[in-house]
């Protein structure tokens, strides 16, 4: 049976050839473990367009329903498995994973002197497809529409503002009006689902293409004699090879999936001023860096822009054929002092954030004191203790009231409720009003050390 319906299909679409064309790709010096980072990211992008799919069919990319639809996807089950939440994991996580190894693939062909002639275009294709990787991961990250989204896209397009003459245009353009609104969610929706995919398909086949012209690098060392006498094909063996680095990163994200789910906070709350956005881990360094470089707009705008030239232009002018990285030291010393910055603006970044939790962190400890002293706790219940009268405020910061609408509660409680019977705490400073809602706003949420114990 299995061989007519391959007869068949031979006979009409020249299967076998094809197949051979496939498989029978030479590789120069043999198989080897090295060559599996780029089928790795061409895996992971595999994966989140499938993930990004089923997303999309209960998706609503409207300020009305994007976080609803979301928490709701979180909550789907079938059979008692959160299938919802864990698709939206592979897809959350996929994305981390594939800047990650995107860095990875980028840094070996550096490394390796596989950019160099004549896979120069081949180099320049892959650098658009990291640009791509970038583009999609910014624009995923508003499409939950949670305070963290919210928050970090208005830091992200506002860098974008900051470029001279355009940027306020470009800023404008993208956000579809001055703030955050429904135009700016189509837009990012638009981008994130119809055009990016469009060109990640036309590039991937490009960066093959190419790839299948100038074949596989090979390894860096090695005379072409060598070389001819280990040659291998791509099947078996670099296919079996492929297919379990695959397999590994696949449960690798499944695990980080199903251990650490992402999360969603509560829904985008645009008076909100006390948000404190704070960007993808994997993205620290850059805005470690951004904060030392003064004034903001040389930053902003020239490191990406440095960055973009040195990968543009680095395989026409690094044009000496040597490739191995023993006899290239200016390359691996710039490599270890590139990685060694990115960790440590990174362990800088995880400093100062704990330094700016800190800051809020005094106004909280003293707004603290105002609670405890003030004697809330008669009618409001925290963490187990206190009165029923009022609502319990464990999770009060997850409701996403601003600051002046907490002060505007402790002050003027019928400002919010007519029939309200919480005193009018008119006796409150405004700097204790102030300390106060600090406190409150960070009862419940994540990242803020818990309130109720002193340090
Ligand atoms: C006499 C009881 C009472 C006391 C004392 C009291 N509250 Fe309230 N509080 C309430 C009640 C009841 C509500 C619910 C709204 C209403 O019907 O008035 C409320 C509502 C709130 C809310 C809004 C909850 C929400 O999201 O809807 C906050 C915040 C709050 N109280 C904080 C405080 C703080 C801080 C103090 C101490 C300075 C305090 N309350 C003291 C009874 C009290």
């Amino acid at each position: 049976m299995g061989h007519k319906i391959y007869a068949y299909l031979d006979e009409r679409i020249r299967i076998s050839s094809l197949m051979g064309f496939l498989l029978n790709e030479p590789m120069p010096g043999g198989s080897r473990w090295a060559y599996i980072p780029g089928s790795m990211v061409f895996f992971v992008l595999i994966l989140q367009f499938i993930t990004g799919m089923m997303l999309a069919f209960y998706y609503g990319g409207t300020p009305d329903h994007a976080w609803d639809s979301v928490n709701y996807i979180d909550h789907l089950t079938y059979n008692g498995v959160g299938v919802g939440r864990l698709i939206r994991g592979i897809h959350y996580w996929g994305s981390s994973i594939m800047v990650i190894a995107v860095g990875i693939h980028l840094l070996q062909v550096f490394l390796w002197g596989a950019y160099k002639r004549p896979r120069e275009i081949m180099w320049l294709v892959g650098v658009v497809l990291l640009g791509l990787t970038m583009t999609a991961s910014f624009s995923g990250y508003l499409l939950p529409w949670d305070e963290r989204a919210y928050w970090g896209t208005i830091v992200g397009t506002n860098m974008i503002g900051l470029v001279p003459f355009v940027g306020e245009a470009i800023k404008d353009a993208i956000r579809g009006g001055v703030g955050l609104g429904a135009l700016t969610l189509s837009h990012f929706f638009t981008l994130h689902t119809m055009i990016l995919p469009t060109l990640f398909i036309l590039f991937v086949m490009l960066h093959m293409v190419i790839f299948r012209r100038v074949g596989p690098a090979g390894p860096f060392s090695g005379s072409p004699e060598k070389l001819e006498a280990t040659k291998d094909t791509f099947y078996p063996r670099q296919v079996l090879m492929d297919a379990f680095g695959m397999l590994g990163i696949f449960i690798f994200i499944l695990a980080l999936a199903i251990l650490h789910p992402p999360g969603l906070e509560s829904v985008a709350n645009p008076s909100n001023a006390a948000y404190n956005p704070t960007p993808a881990w994997y993205f620290d360094w850059i805005f470690e860096l951004l904060k030392l470089i003064r004034p903001e707009i040389v930053g902003v705008v020239g490191l990406p822009v440095l960055i973009a030239v040195v990968l543009i232009f680095l395989p026409f002018i690094d044009k000496k054929p040597v490739r191995s990285p023993f006899r290239r030291p200016f390359a691996v010393l710039s490599t270890l002092f590139v990685l060694t910055a990115m960790l440590v603006l990174s362990l800088m970044a995880e400093n100062g954030y704990k330094k700016l939790v800190d800051v809020d962190r005094a106004a909280m400890l003293r707004g603290q004191t105002v609670f405890n002293t003030a004697g809330c706790m008669g009618c409001h219940t925290l963490f187990g203790k206190g009165g029923k009268i009022g609502p319990d405020l464990s999770e009060e910061g997850l409701v996403g009231h601003s600051v002046h609408w907490l002060t505007v509660q402790f002050v003027n409680s019928k400002a919010h409720f007519p029939d309200s019977i919480m005193p009018d705490f008119t006796y409150l400073t405004p700097q204790q009003q102030h300390d106060l809602a600090m406190y409150i706003s960070s009862l419940g949420r994540m990242n803020w050390p818990d309130p109720t114990k002193t340090p």
